[in-house]
């Protein structure tokens, strides 16, 4: 370890608030799949920033529009008119069937802004008393306090910040009947991911979510989609609940939106976009010139360059690359599980050995839940770069 790894590390311990658990490596430097350290030594980058960096690293047509764009215009707030949001708008609805969108800053926000238009479109347009939200367990909305409260985990996301606020529930996940019991007078919507992604890469079954949707009809309530992770083409699909050929009232979207820039958007139904009036909802950022500029051009990517099929054929290398190591190292993989890019390997031995073992041979992903390797590469990402990361996940279980 460098030098200037351990000053750096002792600066942050003097300047920042410890709230993360980093990895220990200094990035100075990336590019497509690959990130580099403080010695410029290559690390294979199969997180891209948590599901962030979709189209690569520090892309120069993505930079020559920030540059652009910075030039002429960076901030005036929603006070004003501003076109690049409009271009931005009419690409992300043209992915979709829903009819209007909110722009904000991240994937917490997103969901906060999609729980208060379900809140107030039951209040405002429905008159109706109508403001809880259920949710699953092991899901992940975020760490604002209505975000961390519809997670549906334990631990130190919630230690400590009580008291949460009012109007959630969750439940056990896969349980209809569950579900059924939770929904009551004041339920307002259901909120799931597609595939939960913190919660160990796990995909809903179909039939599951045919049950949800029936259950959100029967009772007349919103269903809310966060597809912070599994939008824009991550999963194989534009978004990831057109795999299962629903339309959510609301979904959400953030993470790889501006490929690296902060941005959040809400998208809804025309009828629930009534929930919302001037005065209701806002943000000084959202929208902003230079992430509408970069988002649009990466929408228009994505659907150039087929980023949804590429997803899918990836995964599906990654999934037959994982099942050969699986069959010949028993008892040490458990499972493969994921949609497209979305890719998790279920381990079935030390799983923190595992991920520090790749590490040190300069491969980067994230375990979740202790055992699951996460893997969500930039999905420019080559067969190559998906065949290396098998030959040193071989070694270092080969090791463990
Ligand atoms: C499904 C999901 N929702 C919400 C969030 C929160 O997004 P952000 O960290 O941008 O607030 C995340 C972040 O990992 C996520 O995976």
């Amino acid at each position: 370890m460098s030098n200037k790894f351990d000053q750096i590390k002792e600066r942050e311990s003097a300047l920042l608030c410890n709230t993360y658990g980093r990895y220990p490596l200094a990035v100075s430097r990336a590019k497509g799949c690959r990130l580099y350290d403080l010695e410029d030594n290559e690390y294979l980058d199969f997180l891209s920033g948590i599901a962030v960096c979709s189209l690569g690293h520090s892309r120069d047509d993505l930079a020559d529009v920030m540059a652009e764009q910075a030039r002429k215009l960076v901030h005036v707030s929603n006070l004003f008119y501003q076109e690049p949001q409009l271009d931005l708008a009419e690409k992300l609805l043209s992915t979709c069937a829903a009819g209007k969108v909110f722009f904000c800053n991240s994937g917490a926000e997103a969901n906060e802004g999609a729980i208060k238009l379900a809140r107030r479109y039951m209040r405002t347009v429905r008159n109706e008393d109508r403001f809880e939200v259920i949710t699953l367990e092991k899901s992940f909305h975020g760490r604002t306090l209505s975000t961390l409260t519809a997670t549906g985990q334990e631990g130190p996301i919630k230690d400590g910040f009580a008291p949460l606020p009012e109007g959630f529930v969750t439940v056990p996940f896969g349980n209809v009947n569950a579900l059924r019991g939770a929904i009551n007078a004041h339920t307002a919507a259901i909120m799931i991911e597609m595939v939960q992604g913190e919660g160990g890469v796990r995909p809903l079954p179909t039939d599951y979510v045919d049950d949800i949707v029936a259950l959100c009809k029967e009772n007349n309530i919103l269903l809310i989609v966060d597809e912070v992770q599994t939008g824009l083409c991550r999963t194989g699909r534009f978004w990831a609940h057109q795999h299962y050929g629903i339309t959510p009232d609301i979904f959400t979207s953030a993470k790889a939106l501006a490929n690296g820039l902060p941005m959040g958007a809400v998208l809804c139904t025309d009828e629930a976009a009534k929930g919302f009036a001037p005065g209701s909802h806002a943000t000084t950022f959202g929208g902003g010139a230079v992430v509408s500029a970069v988002a649009a051009r990466v929408v228009d990517i994505m659907l150039e360059q087929g980023m949804a099929e590429r997803a899918l054929e990836m995964g599906g290398f990654a999934k037959e690359e994982a099942e050969k190591l699986m069959a010949k190292h028993p008892g040490k993989i458990a499972g493969t599980r994921g949609l497209g890019l979305l890719f998790g390997v279920e381990l079935s031995c030390d799983g923190p050995a595992v991920w520090k073992g790749l590490l040190e041979k300069r491969v980067v992903c994230n375990l979740t839940q202790g055992t699951i390797l996460r893997l969500v590469p930039p999905l420019t990402v080559e067969k190559e770069d998906i065949a290396t990361f098998m030959e040193v996940l071989d070694t270092v279980l080969d090791e463990v």
